[in-house]
């Protein structure tokens, strides 16, 4: 045979050739864009380690609602930021909670149908020690109690979907809140609801900026003994494979970037819809590079997003939504 009788390059010739042979693609549906929903009116304060991203009182995060469903996006995850925390964050269960009364405001404006609103399910951004649990201390020891948190959390979770969340989405790595959360959502009306289960969320630097953006940074201490072990692959299908057992209908896997080797040998295991969360550090990152001119940022972008689909995820979590959107 002639060298070389295989040209790789013969389908990369023109943009139409190199559309027909692609094989990941991205599309606003399957991205879900983060809101940061605090007190107030009018308020609209930008996160000073996440350029363009804010913190939004309830009128303000209303407009970006109707911004993303014009875009397409696929849905919105909901965070809260309380004016007043306590030990037990009892503001992530409270019938009239941040969120809560977001969630009712965007069903009154008949939501659109086109995006899912997905609230997240932790005490981290509700407690004054900022631990996604409840906290025993004694001195220089303390511990995040496994079985009382989960109660909590439950309690959380059915107060949400109460409230009109279309997904629920925990993401404080109790053990057995799958479970709890399906038992108390069921026993409040809401068999229908979906669980999106954090299974795999590391204990990792890289949700430093969404701590300035939730002011949900621990004051003592830190997650490792409830987040996983940055080293750990087995681990994390075990953590997935818990919470399917107990009744997840939906994997995310979180961080991203980081761990796409985790999130590609989930998909190969698991049949379960599942997305990514490219959380706050991958983002503020990337920022940093494009204000220094350093990235080329909508290229950049697109490709950090097209990496996460092509390890496998569905969907991607991302503060890139709106932006990225906007290209595609
Ligand atoms: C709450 C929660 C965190 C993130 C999502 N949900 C913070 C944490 O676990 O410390 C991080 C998201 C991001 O960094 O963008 N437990």
């Amino acid at each position: 045979m002639e060298f070389p009788a295989t040209r790789l390059r013969r389908l990369r010739s023109t943009e139409a050739m190199r559309s027909l042979v692609r094989e990941t693609h991205l599309h606003p549906g399957a991205l879900i864009y983060p809101l940061f929903i605090c007190e107030g009116e009018g308020v609209r304060r930008e996160i000073s380690s996440m350029p363009g991203v804010f913190n939004l009182s309830i009128d303000e995060a209303l407009k970006e609602v109707e911004a993303c469903a014009s875009l397409g996006i696929g849905g919105l995850l909901l965070f809260g930021i309380p004016d007043e925390k306590d030990e037990l964050g009892s503001g992530a269960y409270a019938t009239d909670g941040i969120v809560q009364r977001g969630l009712r405001a965007i069903k009154a404006t008949g939501d659109p149908k086109s995006l899912v609103v997905i609230a997240d399910v932790c005490l981290c951004e509700y407690t004054s020690h900022g631990h996604c649990g409840i906290v025993n201390r004694d001195g220089e020891h303390f511990e995040v109690e496994n079985d009382s948190s989960v109660a909590l959390l439950a309690k959380a979770a059915a107060s949400l979907a109460e409230a009109g969340a279309d997904i629920v989405a925990p993401s404080d790595m109790m053990d057995g809140r799958i479970a709890a959360m399906r038992t108390a959502l069921d026993e409040a009306g809401k068999q229908s609801t979906p669980i999106l289960s954090y299974a795999s969320k590391f204990s990792s630097a890289f949700y430093g900026p969404f701590r300035d953006a939730a002011d949900s940074a621990p004051q003592f201490g830190d997650r490792r003994t409830y987040q996983m072990d940055a080293a750990n692959l087995r681990e994390a299908m075990r953590e997935i494979e818990q919470d399917i057992v107990e009744g997840a209908d939906m994997l995310l896997m979180k961080p991203a970037m980081p761990y796409l080797d985790v999130i590609r040998e989930a998909r190969n295991r698991f049949d379960l819809p599942m997305g990514a969360y490219q959380v706050s550090g991958e983002y503020s990152m990337l920022h940093a590079a494009f204000q220094r001119g350093w990235l080329e940022p909508e290229r950049t972008m697109l490709e950090s997003l097209l990496g996460i689909r092509r390890a496998g995820a569905d969907f991607i979590v991302t503060y890139f939504a709106k932006d990225a959107a906007k290209l595609l």
